[in-house]
């Protein structure tokens, strides 16, 4: 098969388009044909060396986001056969989804949205799963609760707003003065710009803020919150102390993969209550030029790879170009 293959630490020069072996299941494990792949900024952070704890074996396929149709079965594998349409954000150890084919326990693979082609359907799984597991397991997000959203236009933050207004949330987010209206179509209640003005002197007495951003913004969300709020961050807990003496809990996590989320979030979209929102989508063997664009860190949604198209070129156009229209 061919592959998007890194043989070291680098930048996005490392991501090599290459031939390599098909991967070889195991007997739970279902073998996908890749349609589509997506980038999210973890698999530029492993390109650069930057996740610790994560063991280097080199040549290594990136890539956590995968829509597909699945070519093979496992002999334990009963719930899917061969031509099934799928989608899985697969467990980070194994090979990832740059690739032409991918080995993944069926455990972590569901029937993707039938609703919408693999280039559009790549776009939600980890992201998909990362905002509600933020939102909701650690989150407790309930009906009519104030959320606070910092990175609201990207990849998990797009998701996190509109299954944040699905629960019956009221939500504000973060983002800069362009993707405001973009944001408030999808569904926000309040955006706030960033660059020109203080979340921290526009909110109070907040429920939860989900943070995607970190640093700066994650220390002065406390004053947003109210005690026995919840703070949950993608990005770690800076200052727990700060947190515990407010009367808040903080939460750090790592998304893990979930069937039965991937099930849910397919059956929101296919009841056009969740919508992918995609920016870019590039061929496989344009990898690297994805990862430079998603390392300025302003990606709007997701940025797709693309290996056997599903929809026509017409169709991705219109798309990206009249989102968010294209329901
Ligand atoms: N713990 C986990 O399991 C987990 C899972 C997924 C992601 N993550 C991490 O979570 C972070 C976000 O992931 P992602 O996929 O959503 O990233 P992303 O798609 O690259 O996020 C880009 C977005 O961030 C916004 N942004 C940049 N600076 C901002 C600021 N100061 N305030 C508000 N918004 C800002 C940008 O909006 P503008 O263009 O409007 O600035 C852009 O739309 C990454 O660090 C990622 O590694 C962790």
């Amino acid at each position: 098969m061919h592959a998007v293959l890194i043989h070291k630490f680098g930048g996005p020069e490392e991501l090599k388009y290459e031939e390599t072996a098909d991967p070889v299941i195991k007997a739970d494990d279902v073998l996908i044909k890749v349609y589509a792949a997506s980038i999210n900024p973890v698999d530029w952070k492993i390109r650069q060396g930057l996740r610790k704890g994560a063991e280097a074996v080199f040549p290594m396929i990136l890539g956590r986001d995968v829509s597909g149709v699945i070519e093979q079965v496992g002999a334990q594998v009963t719930g899917f056969r061969p031509g099934d349409e799928v989608y899985s954000c697969p467990d980070i150890s194994r090979d990832g989804t740059y690739a032409g084919l991918v080995a993944i326990r069926a455990d972590e693979v569901a029937l993707k949205p039938r609703s919408i082609g693999h280039e559009l359907a790549a776009a939600i799984p980890l992201a998909g799963q990362t905002a509600w597991q933020g939102i909701f397991d650690h989150g407790e997000l309930k009906a009519g609760q104030k959320i606070l959203i910092h990175g609201a236009a990207g990849g998990v933050g797009t998701m996190a707003v509109q299954l944040a207004k699905w629960k019956g949330a009221y939500v504000i987010g973060t983002a800069s003065e362009k993707n405001i209206p973009f944001l408030k179509e999808l569904g926000a209640d309040e955006v706030i710009d960033y660059n020109t003005e203080d979340f921290s002197e526009k909110c109070k007495d907040l429920d939860l803020v989900f943070d995607t951003i970190g640093g700066e913004t994650q220390a002065k969300s406390l004053k947003v919150l109210k005690p026995g709020s919840i703070l949950v961050s993608t990005v770690g807990i800076k200052d727990p102390e700060a947190m515990a003496a407010k009367g808040v809990k903080g939460v750090a996590y790592m998304a893990h993969p979930s069937a039965d989320q991937l099930k849910a979030l397919a059956d929101l979209i296919d009841e056009e209550k969740l919508r992918p929102v995609v920016s870019k989508i590039l061929p496989l063997k344009e990898a690297a030029e994805g990862h430079r664009i998603s390392e300025e860190g302003h990606t709007r949604g997701k940025i797709v790879l693309q290996v056997y198209p599903s929809m026509t070129l017409e169709q991705i156009e219109e798309f990206i170009i009249n989102f968010p229209l294209f329901f």
